[in-house]
C-alpha cells in the first residue's frame, strides 16, 4: 500500500511531535517518499535535521524558501501528495484547516492539495474536549478528513484524559486503509473471524484453544488495505484491535455464531480463520467448582457449525489445522461445509499455524484445485487467500 507513494507528513508544534519521527521512519522503511513539513512550532520540538537524516529528503518549513528544490513548494508539494498525514495535529492546525487559513506551508499544501488528508490530534485533554475543537473537527470529517485517536491516557502534563496521539500502529494502520480504498475490494464488506473461542466451566475456568487470533486479524487487515469494510468478529486475543476495521468482541462459539451471522447477513464474504471449539460444558456452574472430589466430569455437548449456518449469496472461506492427511481432511470438511475455499495449516510444525507469526498453508478449492504455499509472513497469506476471493467475487 504504502511502497513507492508519496506522504506528506505534517508535524505541528506538539511534545508527541518526536513519536511523529519513527513515524517517518517507518515509512521510508517501507518504500514511501515521505515529504515532511514542519510548523515553526514543531521545530522547538524536533529538528529538520532529524527528519532529514531519516527520510533522506528535504524537509519543509519555510514558504519563500529560495534554496528548495520546489518552485512553489507548497504547490509542488500538493501536486505530489497521494497522501497527507498530519501527526502530530494542534488544535490551533485544526482550528486553521477548519477555517481554510493558509499561512504557513502546511496549511497552504492542505488547502491545495486534492489528496486525502489524515489528522492525528494530540493536545490538552481540555482543548480536545473544547466545543469549538470539536466542531472544527466535526467540520473537516464532514469535509472528508480522516481522523485518528486520539488516544486517553497519560498527558505531557502528567494528567489523564483526551488528547494523546494514537499509536503508531493505528496511525499506519489508517494510512494503509486510506491509501488502499480504490483496491480490489472496495465496496465489498467481509467478514472475518479470529481467535479461540472459550467455552466456560465455571467463573474462572474455560475450555480453550491455542490460537492467537493472528491469521484472522490479519486478514481483516489485509482485506481493510484492499479497500474492504471489514467486521473482525474476534474471540479473546492479545492482540490490538486493527484500526478501521469494526470489531467484535466475543468470548463462546454461541456469541461467535451470533455476532457472524449477524454481520455475514449482508457480507460479500465470510473467512472463518476462529478456532471454534467443537463442544460446550452442558451447564457452565455459578460458582467456582471447588477441589472436593478425585474424579471429575464435565458433560459437553456439541455446538452450532458457525459456517454451515452461514448461508445466503456470499463467498464462504473455512480453514482446517490439521496435524495428519491435511489434505484429504482439509477436503473432507471443504464439502461437508460446502464451502468456496479451505485453507489447511499443517500445524505439527513451531513456525506455522498456531501462535507463529508465519504460515504454511494449502489452499483448496471446490473443484478440488490444490495450491501449496511456501511458509510465508501471515500478512502475506492473508493477501494470497484474498486474491482468490476476489477472483471468486468477480465471477
Ligand atoms: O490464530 P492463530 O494462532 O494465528 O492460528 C491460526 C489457526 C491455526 C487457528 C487458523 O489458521 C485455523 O486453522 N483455524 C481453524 C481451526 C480449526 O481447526 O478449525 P476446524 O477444523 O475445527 O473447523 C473448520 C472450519 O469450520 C474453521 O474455519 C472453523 O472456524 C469453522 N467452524 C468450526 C467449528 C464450529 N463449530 N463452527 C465453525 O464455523
Amino acid at each position: 500500500m504504502v511502497r513507492d507513494k508519496t506522504i506528506v507528513l505534517g508535524v505541528t508544534g506538539s511534545i508527541a511531535a518526536y513519536k511523529a519521527v519513527e513515524l517517518a521512519s517507518k515509512l521510508t522503511q517501507e518504500g514511501a517518499r515521505v515529504d515532511v513539513v514542519m510548523t515553526k512550532a514543531a521545530q522547538q520540538f524536533v529538528t529538520p535535521l532529524t527528519f532529514r537524516t531519516i527520510t533522506g529528503r528535504p524537509v519543509a518549513s519555510e514558504m519563500f524558501d529560495l534554496a528548495s528544490e520546489f518552485s512553489i513548494e507548497h504547490v509542488a508539494l500538493a501536486e505530489r501528495a497521494d497522501l497527507v498525514v498530519i501527526a502530530p495535529a494542534t488544535a490551533n492546525v485544526i482550528a486553521k484547516l477548519a477555517a481554510g487559513i493558509a499561512d504557513d506551508v502546511l496549511t497552504c499544501t492542505v488547502l491545495d492539495t486534492k489528496a486525502p488528508v489524515i489528522v492525528a490530534p494530540a493536545m490538552h485533554a481540555n482543548m480536545y474536549q473544547n466545543r469549538i475543537t470539536q466542531e472544527n473537527i466535526a467540520r473537516l470529517k464532514e469535509r472528508g478528513f480522516v481522523f485518528v485517536g486520539p488516544g486517553y491516557g497519560r498527558l505531557a502534563t502528567g494528567e489523564v484524559g483526551p488528547g494523546r496521539l494514537a499509536e503508531l500502529d493505528d496511525i499506519l494502520g489508517t494510512i494503509r486503509q486510506v491509501l488502499g480504498r480504490e483496491g480490489d475490494l472496495a465496496g465489498r464488506r467481509i467478514v472475518v473471524s479470529a481467535g479461540g473461542t472459550q467455552e466456560l466451566i465455571d467463573p474462572v475456568r474455560h475450555i480453550g484453544n491455542r490460537s492467537s487470533g493472528k491469521m484472522g486479524y490479519a486478514i481483516a487487515e489485509a482485506a481493510r488495505d484492499r479497500g474492504a469494510s471489514v467486521v473482525l468478529v474476534s474471540a479473546p486475543t492479545a492482540l490490538a484491535p486493527p484500526a478501521g476495521v469494526e470489531v467484535v468482541q466475543v468470548q463462546t462459539a454461541l456469541q461467535m455464531r451470533d455476532a457472524v451471522l449477524k454481520a455475514s447477513a449482508k457480507a460479500d464474504a465470510l473467512l472463518m480463520a476462529a478456532a471454534v471449539s467443537d463442544y460446550r460444558p452442558k451447564a457452565a456452574a455459578r460458582k467456582k467448582i471447588k477441589k472436593e472430589v478425585e474424579t471429575l466430569s464435565l458433560e459437553l455437548v456439541r455446538n452450532p457449525d458457525i459456517l454451515a449456518e452461514a448461508r445466503g449469496d456470499l463467498i464462504r472461506v473455512g480453514f482446517a489445522a490439521e496435524s495428519e492427511d491435511v489434505v484429504e481432511n482439509a477436503r473432507k470438511k471443504l464439502e461437508g461445509k460446502n464451502l468456496d475455499l479451505i485453507v489447511a495449516n499443517d500445524i505439527t510444525a513451531s513456525d506455522s499455524g498456531f501462535g507463529a507469526d508465519t504460515n504454511r498453508v494449502i489452499i483448496i478449492d471446490r473443484q478440488g484445485k490444490v495450491e501449496s504455499l511456501p511458509l510465508l509472513p501471515k500478512l502475506e497469506v492473508a493477501h494470497r487467500i484474498l486474491d482468490k476471493v476476489v477472483a471468486l467475487l468477480s465471477g
